[in-house]
């Protein structure tokens, strides 16, 4: 059996399946593992199931002679250095598509729950300050209903995001460099603008792009300047694709209505601007967080790992230059 090991605390079940398939040691403490202390327990392993938070650098990977497969349980893979992995011939696989629709769903949690202040009311019931039973004026949001939704990036997340929109009756448009075809456009009901007109006239602006050296600060404070004062911005990509500082700075200073925010540069540190601010929704990099879906991101991990160390092509391969 081959050896395996899996850096994170994880579901006992799937555990237990992968102890059917390979040699498993895993990680059985909430506790990550420091860099000195991954690379000892890959000494003698053929695969790894690593998280977003285990950073494969070139001396991570010169460091495991024995790898074949590193298999990140998650759709993004920036946290490993491709190019060192493909040099050694190790295979890199992700998880996409088992996660769009639950990503797609938390999206629109965070979406809602800034337009609506749901967490800011959440808040004032449990402080005791609700003593009069109803206002007219009590904590006023943003219709969500026939308003506008400009998608930035339009992958497989980000149509799931904007597929949902036709509930509420929206307008959507999308900034993208790769455009939809005409039938998938239509079918989304999406129209295709350049970003600035996007920035002006979209009430809900959400950013879905994946994050890599070209996306770093993909969204800025000149962005933040383009947007309706009354604009809510929704953050699921990952972090560092958006200038936490500059987001940070829009909200105080009300150029932006509010925001629903997952994940932030360098989490779970992060910048305590935000932790002052009411008009900001802030969770721990939850999007994909269904039991259901986080299970199928594990299972299908551990599939493309198993095809990866007998030397076949897995179906979710990243380096496509082993395939
Ligand atoms: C999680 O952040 C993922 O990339 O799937």
């Amino acid at each position: 059996m081959a050896r395996v090991l899996v850096t994170r605390i994880t579901f006992p079940e799937f555990i237990q399946e992968l102890e059917r398939r390979f040699e498993v040691e895993h990680n059985a403490e909430d506790r990550p593992w420091p860099k000195e202390e991954l690379v000892r327990r890959l000494a003698g392993k053929q695969g790894v199931l690593s998280t977003v938070m285990d950073r494969f650098d070139e001396s991570v990977i010169a460091a495991a002679p024995d790898l074949k497969a590193i298999s990140n349980i998650a759709v993004g893979f920036n946290n490993i250095d491709l190019a060192a992995a493909t040099k050694r011939g190790i295979r890199v696989t992700n998880t996409p598509g088992v996660l769009n629709d639950t990503t797609a769903d938390f999206t629109w949690a965070l979406l809602m729950a800034a337009a609506r202040r749901v967490a800011e009311a959440d808040a004032y019931v449990r402080a005791g300050k609700w003593k009069i039973a109803f206002g007219t004026e009590y904590f006023l949001g943003a219709d969500i209903h026939h308003a506008t939704l400009g998608m930035i990036g339009i992958g497989r997340i980000g149509q799931a995001i904007a597929r949902r929109a036709a509930g509420f009756d929206m307008r959507v448009l999308y900034h993208d460099p790769q455009r939809l075809s005409p039938g998938d456009e239509k079918r989304l009901n999406a129209t295709w603008v350049e970003r600035d007109r996007l920035l002006a006239e979209s009430d809900f602006v959400v950013v879905m792009v994946p994050y890599s050296k070209d996306t770093h600060h993909f969204i800025g404070a000149a962005d933040f300047a383009k947007m309706k004062k009354s604009a809510i911005f929704v953050h699921t990509a990952r972090g560092g694709v958006v200038d936490d500082a500059a987001l940070v700075e829009a909200l105080k200073s009300r150029r932006i209505a509010g925001a629903g925010v997952d994940v932030f540069e360098g989490e779970p540190a992060l910048d305590s601007g935000y932790l002052g601010l009411g008009n900001v929704v802030l969770t721990p990099h939850i999007a994909s967080a269904s039991r259901a879906t986080r299970l199928a991101m594990c299972r299908l991990a551990a599939d493309n790992m198993a095809l990866a160390i007998e030397g076949q092509r897995p179906p979710n391969l990243v380096n496509i230059e082993l395939a």
